[in-house]
């Protein structure tokens, strides 16, 4: 079989799938159920990011890396214990997910008032959401019924998440994998206009960028100074850096200001801008259009959020979002 079919069968398979997810969420699903729930993780998420600048960003990035680990079924949430290694220990999320315990809490408030009827999977969608809207970005109705997964795989997350270091081609071939095309790639990467990143996950372009021996030319220059200095070789990996320096804990377009001025931390933001093409040509229109942005971020969430997701009797509503049911004693 030459590689053409091969291609429509999967395509035909992603395509199936996802129309399964698109046709079974719904934004009133727990209008019945449990109506406060939507009030309840808003809360939730602005009380922690009271407590915590940061949380907003860290809650939107498990629900994206949620999503493209077979689908938004929150798999990524399971802790590890005998005999069962999860997605916590992929290098994507080792020493680098947060947000664990606000989702917990989340979860134990929801529980008092309506045992066993919203998921995990929807909670992280929803504060994922609420993040974003409650940092000054866009809103939007996040559809919900999303059921949790009863297993996973740390391979899944290793294999499935995208690397700070991959080149466009790259980037998309992992959003193409979970139904997402370019212009995802390039909208959803605005979540960078919030949060941090470890000197580990953007060392080598401070140094020795493609095994050159000197730092990745693109880097405008004294921003390059600055990340030295913040990231000496040897030193502490996990120091961290805002993503977007300029207004770090606020949901803008200033992150695509940012890359068009040499100063994008990863390099997957940076060759977003240095790549002719489709990529640079969007980085150019956000940058100078946030509502532009804003617009094709929330359709972005829309699309990642509904793929591949388990519905109707498959997987379960998790009582705890560390541990399945059945192992919840
Ligand atoms: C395009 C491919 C992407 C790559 C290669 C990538 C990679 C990364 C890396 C390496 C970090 C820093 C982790 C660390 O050093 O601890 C990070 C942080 C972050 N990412 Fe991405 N990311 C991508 C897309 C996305 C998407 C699609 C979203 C959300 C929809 C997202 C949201 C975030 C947020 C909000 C942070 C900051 C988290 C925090 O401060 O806790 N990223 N990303
Ligand atoms: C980062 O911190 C973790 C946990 O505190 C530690 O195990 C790890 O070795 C540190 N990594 C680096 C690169 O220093």
């Amino acid at each position: 079989m030459g590689i053409l079919p091969i291609l429509a069968l999967l395509a035909l398979a992603v395509v199936t799938i996802s129309n399964v997810g698109a046709t079974e969420l719904d934004i009133s699903f727990y209008e019945f159920s449990c109506p406060d729930a939507l009030a309840i993780v808003q809360r939730g998420v602005h009380s922690a990011m009271q407590e915590d600048r940061r949380m907003p960003a860290s809650l939107l990035r498990l629900h994206f890396h949620d999503c493209f680990v077979n689908g938004c079924d929150g798999s990524n949430l399971l802790d590890d214990r005998p005999g069962f290694v999860g997605e916590k220990t992929a290098t994507p999320n080792l020493n680098s997910a947060r947000g664990f315990n606000v989702i917990d809490k989340i979860k134990q408030q929801l529980e008092e008032i309506c045992p066993e009827t919203v998921s995990c999977a929807d909670i992280v969608a929803i504060a994922a959401r609420d993040s974003v809207f409650l940092s000054g970005g866009p809103f939007w109705d996040v559809e919900l019924g999303r059921r949790d997964a009863l297993t996973t795989s740390k391979n899944a997350a290793t294999n499935a998440i995208p690397r700070p270091t991959f080149n466009v081609p790259q980037l998309i071939a992992s959003f193409n994998a979970v139904g997402l095309d370019e212009k995802d790639v390039v909208s959803l990467s605005g979540s960078h206009t919030i949060g941090k990143a470890r000197c580990t996950s953007f060392q080598a372009r401070l140094y020795n960028q493609g095994n050159s021996g000197r730092p990745d030319p693109s880097l405008e220059r004294s921003y390059l100074a600055e990340l030295q200095h913040r990231c000496p070789q040897n030193g502490d990996g996990n120091v961290t850096s805002p993503l977007d320096p300029c207004t770090p804990a606020v949901f803008d377009n200033q992150y695509y200001k940012d890359v068009m001025a040499g100063r994008g931390l990863l390099l997957s933001d940076q060759v977003l801008d240095t790549t002719p093409g489709t990529t640079l040509q969007l980085v150019e229109a956000y940058a100078h259009d946030q509502g532009k942005f804003f617009h094709d971020f929330a359709a972005s969430m829309l699309k990642m959020s509904s793929h591949h997701v388990l519905s109707s009797n498959h997987g379960e509503v998790r009582r705890n979002c560390r541990i399945p049911n059945a192992e919840n004693h």
